[in-house]
């Protein structure tokens, strides 16, 4: 069904049928998406700022999200009114997200319930997760953090419960719960294909954060060993990453946070200044592009690409914007009941904790 033209024409389509709509549709864009798509997009943004956005939003009838499925799932859970949400691939999701079933984290709940009673455990999920998996939390009185507010919303958790429960991503609970001085000795990996984690219960009942063993592949493509190059080579390079990098990674790091931060911090360095960045590649690329008066690199500039991120291209953005304009919207992303109400508790729960 995608259009085979020139990407001067894909643009003028994708222009004719922004005019056509004017601000009864946006295009949302993640600061990992192609150039292309960034810059025919109204907003971009880190997932808190893409989650706050779908949240104030009421002249739109339409919100494109180009970015990943769950990105695409809060946006339609946090909608106001009748919006249509449209991913233009559907095939866009996010590798660490498919890494935590809804039900598998269920069932390990339990598990860890029979060592350590029901009142011990926080779960808290990165919202790099299933809409199922939201729901879940919610259901257990938990909470979603993204990036940005991790350190606020981890804080909270550990203050509540004995044990933190963080799912899907390791790293960024791993890196988050050792900046608020939780030993990693005191941290454990749930493994979700063996009984109770592949953990002893005596090793369980000493645990603080239980570290669901979930990752992102694209930012384990980042090691110590680059970093020691890199500085090696020339000190003058200060380190930013992204902290769904390794503890590793993150300690040798002069600065680690969400993607807008390394965007702004880059932003705001002086001029001369020298940066290598551990994140996804789009977006060291666009960074490098937009400080021209710095010399910005990446820690690994090989397989660093997001390729789910990237599947949304001209030609599937042009043609979902050309199905709206003929009334028959399509890849519309729609989160159901009763999930979609205790997702939505628990979003707008982080949301006012952003504040
Ligand atoms: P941010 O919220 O920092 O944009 O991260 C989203 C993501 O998927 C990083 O891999
Ligand atoms: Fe998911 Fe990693 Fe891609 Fe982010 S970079 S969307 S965490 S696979």
């Amino acid at each position: 069904p995608y259009p085979s033209l020139s990407i001067e024409e894909m643009r003028l389509r994708i222009q004719s049928v922004r005019d056509h709509f004017g601000k009864k549709l946006v295009i949302l864009a993640h600061h990992y998406q192609r150039p292309e798509i960034v810059e025919l997009s109204d907003i971009r943004g880190d997932s808190l700022q893409l989650a706050q956005y779908a949240a104030s939003q009421k002249d739109a009838d339409y919100i494109v999200f180009c970015g990943v499925h769950f990105m695409a799932e809060g946006s339609d859970i946090l909608k106001r009114g009748n919006q249509t949400i449209v991913l233009p691939d559907l095939g866009a999701g996010c590798d660490m997200a498919d890494m935590a079933d809804a039900d598998d984290v269920e069932e390990a709940f339990e598990q860890l319930i029979d060592v350590v009673g029901h009142e011990s455990i926080m779960p808290v999920t990165y919202i790099n997760s299933t809409a199922a998996l939201k729901a879940f939390v919610a259901k257990k009185g938990g909470m979603i953090c993204t990036s940005s507010n991790a350190h606020k919303i981890v804080s909270w958790a550990l203050k509540e419960r004995k044990i933190l429960f963080f799912y899907p991503d390791q790293h960024l609970g791993r890196n988050t719960a050792k900046q608020l001085g939780i030993s990693p000795n005191n941290m454990n990996i749930w493994n979700p294909k063996k009984p109770f984690g592949g953990l002893e219960k005596e090793n369980i009942k000493q645990t603080q954060v239980m570290l669901w063993q979930g990752c992102c592949p694209v930012h384990m493509m980042f090691s110590a060993k680059q970093i020691d190059l890199i500085r090696a080579k020339d000190p003058e390079y200060k380190i930013i990453s992204h902290p769904e990098c390794s503890m590793e990674v993150v300690d040798k790091s002069d600065f680690a946070g969400s993607t807008d931060f390394i965007v702004k911090t880059i932003a705001n360095s002086p001029s001369g200044s020298k940066w290598a960045v551990g994140t996804e590649l789009n977006l060291v690329n666009r960074i490098a592009k937009e400080n021209p008066d710095k010399s910005v690199i990446s820690i690994n500039p090989f397989m660093c690409l997001c390729g789910t991120m990237n599947r949304i291209d001209l030609p599937h953005l042009t043609w979902a914007l050309e199905e709206i304009a003929k009334g028959t919207a399509k890849n519309v992303i729609e989160v159901h009941e009763p999930t979609r109400s205790l997702a939505k508790q628990a979003l707008l729960r982080m949301l006012e904790m952003s504040i």
